[in-house]
């Protein structure tokens, strides 16, 4: 299983990290511009002497571009294949950056200290790393493991308020994965007036949940498809809004995903109603809802199209008949895909 660390500050933990075997010959940091600035310096005396790399940030840059930066800074570091890279950051710079390390001189060892609460929940964990290519999201990466991911939940008291929700939607879609107990709990957070001490037992347990599926399906065959729960209507609408110049943050997406796709799953897969409504209202008092009309439903079902796990031209979807129940490689009607945009515009 990978090494997943809890750290209550990074400066303490990272001296005996980078003191373990094999002991690297150089260090480099990857940051953004961002989180250089807020959060480089909470790596302490033990990382003074790394190499920094510091990228242009957001997703709009999780390009080959960047990817080449990454590389050349890497070069100038004279990292060898003995050498170690620190992706500090978002879950852009975790993609980036391991997809950066998995392939520089045919890969080093990288370590993964996710600064956001969607990269700690879900980017950094679980071996996806790669970057945005030809307008495609993730179209081009690998799977490689980090050596090692730290979890600074520490880190989560300064996170502004729409990032604090976002990342909360992986969560809550990890819950609804794991069972009822959980995703009772998570319905009752509330994220207007957030308790720091029940997040950070939150985001373990999310953590647990997501390491126990990718575990079993590490490449992406079978189970670890439920994961993408949320995501098939999530990342239309998360592409739509970015065409129309309305762009939201991840989480927000999956959210909104979510609800479709739980109507879609009490509709066809005998999801009890009441997990849908419940979920439904901690979702739209929690994210709103998203600004579109059934005009732009023909383009909202063309991005689905484009999904990656769909088999032949037709869309695939992760399903459930109860919470912690879960249907992969589903298929619906294109009715039924309306309508559930339909309740998540009008519920
Ligand atoms: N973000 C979904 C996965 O890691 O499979």
């Amino acid at each position: 299983m990978q090494q997943i660390l809890y750290p209550s500050a990074l400066s303490e933990l990272l001296p005996t990290l980078l003191a373990e075997a094999p002991v690297p010959d150089r260090i480099a940091v990857l940051t953004d511009q961002t989180t250089y600035q807020h959060c480089r310096s909470l790596l302490g005396n033990s990382a003074a002497t790394a190499y920094d790399i510091v990228i242009p940030p957001t997703d709009t840059h999780k390009t080959l571009d960047t990817l080449s930066q990454v590389w050349e800074g890497l070069q100038r570091a004279e990292a060898t294949r003995h050498s170690l890279l620190i992706n500090l950051g978002g879950g852009m710079v975790t993609d980036l950056g391991g997809f950066a390390a998995a392939t520089f001189k045919r890969g080093i060892r990288f370590i993964n200290i996710p600064t956001t609460l969607l990269a700690m929940v879900d980017a950094a964990v679980g071996g996806k790393t790669g970057i945005n290519f030809g307008g495609l999201k993730n179209e081009v990466g690998c799977f490689a493991d980090a050596q090692t991911v730290v979890v600074c939940t520490e880190l989560l008291r300064t996170l502004d308020d729409e990032n604090l929700r976002s990342g909360y939607a992986e969560m809550l879609k990890h819950a609804l994965l794991t069972g009822t107990d959980c995703w009772a709990r998570h319905l009752r957070f509330d994220l207007s007036a957030p308790d720091f001490d029940i997040l950070q037992g939150l985001v373990r347990e999310s953590i647990v949940c997501k390491q126990h599926i990718v575990e079993q399906d590490p490449h992406e065959k079978g189970i670890r498809k439920a994961l993408n729960l949320g995501h098939t209507v999530g990342h239309a609408l998360e592409s739509f809004l970015i065409e129309t110049q309305r762009p939201v943050l991840h989480g927000y997406a999956v959210a909104w995903g979510l609800v479709c796709e739980l109507f879609m799953s009490a509709a066809q897969a005998g999801l009890p109603t009441d997990v849908l409504h419940s979920t439904t209202r901690f979702i739209l008092r929690t994210y709103g809802r998203p600004a579109i009309t059934c005009d732009d439903y023909d383009r909202l079902h063309a991005l689905m199209l484009h999904d990656k796990k769909n088999v032949a031209g037709s869309i695939r979807f992760t399903l459930l008949s109860d919470v912690g129940e879960i249907l992969i490689d589903q298929t619906a009607d294109r009715t039924l895909i309306e309508d559930a945009l339909d309740f998540l515009r009008e519920a």
